[in-house]
């Protein structure tokens, strides 16, 4: 078990656990915690039968009052619409301000879980219990919570950190191949931008790690570790600024080709490994890259893991047009995350459209 302490910047910290089989443990750290008595337990409905009931049963014997709240509508359906449903069945369970929430299950979940308590009576504890790759690397930590607008993805939204994450990686047992490799995408980015040794693990294992055949404490190893990369850099931003900017490696091609796709084509891990494709050309066509032998290995990871086809079929146009939302735009030019080598990256600014839109092609190019 691995706890990682994360500094607030006005004051406070919480603590992100990392464990296999930690989840009992629940009710105990949140009664250190000296939470209210009153839980709104927000859980991924696809897991009510297993971990939401584990989750209830050891909320239930520190002696919290528990309300499941199963939420099943899936990204779609992470909206205000929802807020409103789910904030609707706390108030009808008499929960007042001495409620707080649990959110369990992956991104979607701790978001929206976020979200609402962020927002219920102004504002109640939230403790986020995530349950995919993703959630567990890279959604939970970091305090940020948002749900979309039919305008765009996470456009409404609050900074909102939690009192605890915990972790339990065994949850991530029953995740669904795709899942795993969407999650595991962040984790090949957070070995590109910061950690060559995180890299060459990979290297040595990714076909098994894809296929789960990891075992525990391997599997806790890679999760505290990446869990410790998005830590340091989100505090590292708070306290200096600019480095989280580096978590958008892959990310401003990659979210436009979802939107381009209208966030149905491509699992966001998926997009962001087409948009990883698409950094590292763009940083050879700048000659940012010290050797060609550091992109081929860049490269060669990323298509082990899987790179989705079809992305020759989408307008590069489209694609083009949808890196210009992009919120890192400063003055009509884009900003790029860029390797040098794997385990540094730089920003770079002042990107031209066309130099965009080459690169689109070039990525159409080779993985259509
Ligand atoms: N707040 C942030 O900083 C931040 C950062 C990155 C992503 N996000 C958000 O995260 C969301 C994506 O998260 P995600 O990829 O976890 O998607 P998700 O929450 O939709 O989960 C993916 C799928 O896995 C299922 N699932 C969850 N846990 C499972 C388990 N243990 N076993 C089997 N199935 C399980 C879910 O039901 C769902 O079908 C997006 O909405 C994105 O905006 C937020
Ligand atoms: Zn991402």
């Amino acid at each position: 078990m691995t706890t990682i302490g994360i500094e607030l910047p006005h004051g406070g910290r919480y603590d992100v656990v990392v464990g296999h089989g930690i989840l009992p443990s629940l009710g105990e750290r949140c009664r250190a915690l000296g939470l209210g008595d009153r839980c709104a337990l927000i859980a991924d409905a696809a897991l009510t039968d297993g971990l939401a009931g584990v989750a209830a049963d050891s909320l239930r014997a520190a002696g919290f009052e528990v309300l499941i709240v199963p939420y099943a509508a899936g990204e779609g359906g992470k909206n205000l619409t929802s807020v409103e449903t789910l904030v609707g069945q706390m108030l009808e369970a008499g929960y007042d301000r001495g409620a707080w929430v649990t959110a369990l299950g992956g991104g979607v979940v701790g978001d929206l879980g976020g979200f609402v308590a962020a927002s219920f009576l102004r504002g109640v504890d939230v403790v986020q219990v995530p349950t995919t790759i993703l959630a567990q690397v890279d959604a939970s930590i970091g305090g940020k919570t948002a749900v979309n607008h039919p305008l765009g993805k996470n456009l409404i939204g609050a900074f909102h950190p939690p009192r605890l994450v915990l972790s339990d990686t065994n949850a991530l047992r029953s995740l669904p191949r795709t899942e795993v490799v969407s999650g595991l995408a962040e984790v090949v980015k957070h070995g590109i931008i910061r950690d060559a040794e995180l890299f060459g693990f990979l290297e040595e294992r990714i076909e098994g790690v894809a296929d789960m055949k990891i075992d525990a404490t391997e599997l806790d190893w890679l999760i505290a570790r990446n869990a410790q990369i998005k830590a340091e850099v989100v505090s590292a931003d708070e306290r200096e600024g600019g480095l989280r900017a580096i978590l958008n490696y892959g990310h401003t091609i990659g979210h436009a080709i979802e939107a381009a796709t209208a966030y149905k084509r491509y699992r966001h891990g998926e997009a962001v490994l087409l948009g990883m494709i698409a950094a590292g050309e763009l940083a050879a066509n700048r000659g940012l890259w010290e050797s060609a032998a550091e992109r081929e290995r860049h490269d060669a990871l990323i298509e082990r893991l899987g790179v989705p086809e079809g992305v020759g079929q989408v307008d590069a146009a489209t694609i083009a047009e949808r890196t210009k939302s992009d919120k890192k735009r400063i003055g009509g030019r884009h900003r790029f995350v860029l390797a040098r080598r794997i385990g540094a990256v730089d920003v770079v600014d002042g990107v031209e459209d066309d130099q965009v839109r080459a690169t689109i092609e070039a990525l159409q190019a080779r993985c259509g």
